[in-house]
């Protein structure tokens, strides 16, 4: 059982509230300047805390599990994708690890539609285009796009925030199809009017908006592969709001270079924060910095998820949002 207040090390600076109640519940190590934790300050977190909560930033290996001290009882992730954890290694020592989810769906949904809109509207070339004072007039044949109504849109991985986002498309008159481990329950495949594809590459040929929201894990890393890619329709647009690692990145620039794919959105990068430089110059890509959550609201609803996560840890009960490596 744990000690009453234990000491909890946070690794990036979090919503004001958040921290305040982590204050005033645990004895809580902050990180004011939100500068990112070296290796080393992991490695001696690990040795003196009984919880650390980390985020995306923080590579939580094997490696570093090891150097954990018999003190180290919890990892209570600060955001809803764990593949920068090693959660088998961790429960090997008997650390738990918990996560957020939920609380970021509908944002992340709301933001994985606003980059279907604008990559297909060109939404953010004619932005530019007018800031830079180069709106010259109407004409009949001046940033055209694609229309939305009545495409078809694919979705990788049927979860919490494939559905979110299925239910946002069809009220933009998308007709709903997915790739999933396995196909969701009659009713809501009827609520979505959604058609489960077992094959992907048979999905992916057909489609006219691709949309990637899975977790990325061993499964699925590069599941978007060179070939997958090649099997998308020269019209086609790939949203990702989910993690880079899902689509090989340097695949997708070339091909979207070669003019061999419509356009792309993307909020995650294979190799985080580094982007391939080809999709920096290419003006049909609509490009943002891993923002899909980020609204004050749903951060503070994770910072509440890792509180409660911790506390109920402490109390010596089993946290609600534990991970464990069947799930993953
Ligand atoms: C988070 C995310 O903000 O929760 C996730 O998995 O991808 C992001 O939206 C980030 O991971 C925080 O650690």
């Amino acid at each position: 059982m744990a000690n009453r207040k234990p000491k909890v090390v946070v690794t990036r600076k979090l919503p004001e509230p958040v921290e305040t109640r982590m204050r005033e519940l645990f004895d809580t190590e902050l990180n004011l300047t939100d500068e990112p934790m070296s290796r080393e300050a992991l490695i001696a977190a690990v040795g003196r805390a009984q919880v650390l909560a980390p985020t995306i930033t923080d590579k939580i290996d094997a490696e570093l599990i090891s150097k954990a001290g018999d003190q180290f009882k919890l990892i209570a992730n600060f955001g809803a994708g764990v593949d920068h954890i090693d959660v088998a290694a961790a429960n090997a020592r008997g650390i738990t690890v918990t996560n957020t989810p939920g609380v970021l769906t509908e944002d992340t949904a709301d933001l994985t539609i606003t980059l279907i809109l604008a990559t297909l509207r060109r939404v953010v070339e004619g932005a530019n285009v007018t800031q830079a004072g180069d709106f010259h007039g109407w004409t009949p044949t001046w940033m055209l796009g694609r229309r939305i109504y009545g495409k078809r849109l694919g979705i990788i991985g049927m979860g919490r925030i494939g559905q979110a986002l299925a239910k946002r498309a069809r009220a933009f008159g998308l007709s709903i199809h997915y790739h999933n481990r396995k196909p969701v329950s009659p009713r809501i495949a009827e609520e979505l009017e959604a058609t489960y594809w077992e094959s992907l590459d048979q999905m992916l040929a057909r489609m006219d908006i691709v949309s990637v929201n899975s977790p990325h894990t061993p499964a699925t890393y590069h599941l978007l592969s060179a070939r997958r890619l090649k099997l998308l329709q020269p019209h086609a647009v790939l949203v990702n709001t989910a993690r880079g690692e899902i689509i090989d990145e340097s695949a997708l620039a070339e091909m979207l270079q070669a003019g061999e794919l419509a356009g792309a959105g993307l909020d995650v990068y294979e190799h985080e924060p580094t982007i391939n430089p080809k999709l920096l110059k290419l003006p049909n890509v609509v490009l943002l910095p891993h923002m899909s959550s980020a609204t004050i609201e749903g951060r503070i609803d994770m910072g509440e998820k890792v509180i409660v996560n911790i506390k109920t840890w402490m109390d010596g009960h089993r946290p609600p949002d534990r991970v464990i490596p069947a799930m993953l």
